[in-house]
């Protein structure tokens, strides 16, 4: 896979570095607190693994898929919850668990209905914060790297499904993507 891959952005070490960063401000953070961690998947599967071993607390784990449509200039979008929750969040502190945020549509969506359902706070920890315009806002409280607008994929993000699974964050190269572009089944989600 390492030929597909332009440069590497974080390698493991690094990642590994900031994780426990993160890890260890929720464990103060959180202290006396009841906390649910949310992964959203599939793309936080790794963060998520990561960030929870870094945290000292006795934290639930669970999980949704999510997708959201809604045009980049617009404030308004729709959220479709493709696997909820398996626990009610009201009362609880839930925190968020993505791996990159880009317009910001699907946390700004995802924080609201979590919100909406009485959970005593809502925040979000996400991996990459990439550097673009937002056109929804999304307070990210912890925020482990702020990136670059390029393609990325490792430690959790895809193409088309695949590099999930690579240990780095890094730079696809654009021929990867420029030649699956014909590809039916070649999914482009636009990192
Ligand atoms: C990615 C990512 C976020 C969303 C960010 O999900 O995991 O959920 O896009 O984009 P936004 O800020 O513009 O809303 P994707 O749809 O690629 O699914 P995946 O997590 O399964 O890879």
């Amino acid at each position: 896979m390492r030929q597909d891959i332009e440069s590497i952005l974080y390698d493991a070490e690094c990642i590994h570095d900031r994780v426990l960063q993160v890890g260890t401000r929720i464990t103060r953070d959180y202290q006396d607190k009841d906390l649910l961690l949310v992964g959203v998947l599939k793309g936080s599967f790794v963060f998520l693994a990561d960030l929870a071993r870094s945290i000292d607390l006795p934290v639930e784990v669970d999980f949704m898929v999510v997708s959201s449509y809604g045009s980049g200039t617009e404030s308004s979008g729709v959220l479709t919850i493709a696997k909820d929750l398996s626990v009610p969040v009201e009362g609880r502190h839930v925190l968020i668990v993505e791996d990159i945020v880009d317009s910001g549509l699907t946390l700004s969506l995802l924080a609201e209905d979590l919100r909406s359902r009485g959970a005593a706070s809502v925040q979000v920890a996400v991996l990459l914060e990439k550097d673009v315009p937002r056109s929804h806002q999304v307070e990210c409280a912890y925020s482990a790297f702020h990136c670059p607008d390029a393609f990325l994929v490792g430690y959790g993000l895809d193409y088309a499904e695949r590099y999930r699974n690579l240990p780095y964050i890094g730079i696809l190269k654009p021929e990867v993507y420029e030649d699956r572009a014909q590809c039916p089944d070649a999914r482009q989600s636009g990192r």
